[in-house]
């Protein structure tokens, strides 16, 4: 059974959307329950196929799971390491997140390679070094991390690179280490705040998040609790950029400014009408907006890659040229060939594409070929003239629970569809 999305364009959109929990805060905290000993509630979830394929994995860990008005029930109490195999950690890359937690709970672990969205070659070695760094000993073994902590040790941590996965990895691995470990150029992005505020909750001590250094006092156990995890500001850029590219007036509710920066700073130099309050944005849209200059992705609190090929969809319908720098995944400019599919004028160049806006877009068969390429697809079918199909839906599930109700909440017309 294939499932496509069929939208007819040329609708502009108009209400009121609600965010749901972030989709990469919920990931590393989920893995982080295998700390825990004792009931957790996370509120805020939400039905997404990379959150399902966490759960299973959590499963074969002896941790259960169910869902209930929105939040997550998560017991812990039969916690074991058991190997985490490659048919587990092909469906989700956050797999790789079961290291650190595992290491540092059992003093060992092994997972599968992970798999994931194709959008460039996602090493891991910058996780692996820091544990080395802390003392564990790791063996890469047909296609499986073997990882041995028994001289497992609190320690200090530097990153070549702030990423966002190794410093999430590493700030697990230490909760539960005797002594203070420090880590140094670490990523700053908000999901790494959300994961330290729930460690903490379950009481961990871990602090400086959100700044380049993370520092965790070890504890000797942490317990169950209640967090609510934050509104995906992926999502929330996903919903703003829409309204920017098909016009109309939208009111997001869960877009927190703050995790959204450097967005808001672009959007209103296009001209569009902005509103921003603490946990809502309004974005209202009348006429073509004109391109920005120089889009360059970076860690955070700089443009996101996550919200890249969004960005493309509208500099491809505004008014003049703009130039887009890749400078996270090398693979990240899938979305490209499809735009143009639809009437597009752009140009690539190793990490750099070269975006002439056009007047109009026009419906036509597309694939996605990961979660944001597939987001970013709907936005431009649902600006586009005629009808679109939106083909490998799956990967738009894994991150964007039911976009087709949301958007139609909206005013937009779109259907999913099932073919045999
Ligand atoms: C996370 C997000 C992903 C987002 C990305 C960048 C989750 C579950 N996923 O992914 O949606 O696009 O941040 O904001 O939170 N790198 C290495 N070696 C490593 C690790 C990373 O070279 O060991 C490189 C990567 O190839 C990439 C850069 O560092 O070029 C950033 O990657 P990283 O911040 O680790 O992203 P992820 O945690 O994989």
């Amino acid at each position: 059974m294939e499932e496509r999305l069929i939208i007819n364009g040329g609708r502009k959109l108009q209400g009121k959307i609600k965010v749901d929990g972030a989709k990469n805060a919920f990931l590393p905290i989920m893995a982080g329950t295998v700390l825990c000993d004792g009931q957790i509630e996370l509120e805020n979830y939400c039905d997404l196929e990379d959150l399902n394929s966490m759960r299973v994995i959590l499963k074969t860990l002896g941790i259960d799971s169910e869902t209930s008005n929105r939040s997550l029930y998560i017991d812990t109490k039969n916690v074991k390491n058991e190997k985490i195999t490659h048919d587990l950690t092909q469906k989700v890359r956050a797999s790789i997140f079961m290291l650190g937690p595992l290491l540092g709970r059992f003093r060992s672990a092994v997972v599968a390679y992970p798999g994931g969205c194709k959008i460039g070659a996602r090493p891991i070695d910058l996780h692996l070094k820091a544990f080395r760094t802390l003392g564990a000993r790791i063996v890469e073994k047909h296609g499986y991390i073997y990882c041995f902590g028994e001289n497992l040790k609190a320690g200090d941590v530097f990153f070549d690179f702030p990423s966002v996965g190794a410093t999430e990895s590493l700030m697990m691995c230490a909760c539960l280490l005797d002594g203070e470990t420090t880590l140094k150029n670490v990523a700053r992005e908000p999901e790494i705040v959300d994961l330290q505020n729930f460690l903490n909750v379950m009481g961990a001590n871990v602090s400086g998040a959100g700044t380049d250094c993370i520092k965790i006092v070890g504890v000797k156990k942490m317990h169950g609790g209640k967090f609510a995890v934050m509104p995906d500001r992926i999502v929330a850029g996903t919903y703003l950029l829409a309204t920017a590219v098909c016009g109309g007036d939208v009111l997001v509710e869960g877009a927190r400014v703050k995790d959204n920066e450097s967005l808001v700073s672009f959007l209103k130099q296009t001209a569009c009408q902005i509103e921003t309050f603490n946990d809502k944005i309004r974005l209202k849209v009348s006429k073509r907006l004109s391109s920005i200059e120089k889009i360059e992705t970076r860690p955070f609190p700089f443009f996101p890659t996550d919200l890249q090929s969004q960005m493309m969809v509208l500099q491809s319908v505004s008014k003049g040229v703009c130039l887009m720098q890749e400078n996270l995944f090398e693979n990240r400019f899938g979305v490209v060939p499809e735009l143009k599919k639809m009437g597009a004028d752009i140009v690539i160049k190793d990490r750099t594409a070269l975006v002439k806006g056009v007047e109009k877009l026009y419906g036509a068969n597309v694939f996605a070929s990961d979660l944001r390429a597939g987001a970013s697809l709907v936005m431009a079918g649902m600006k586009a003239e005629g009808y679109t199909t939106v083909h490998n839906v799956e990967f738009i599930d894994r991150g964007y629970e039911k976009i087709e109700e949301k958007y139609s909440l909206l005013g937009a017309d779109i259907k999913r569809i099932e073919i045999e």
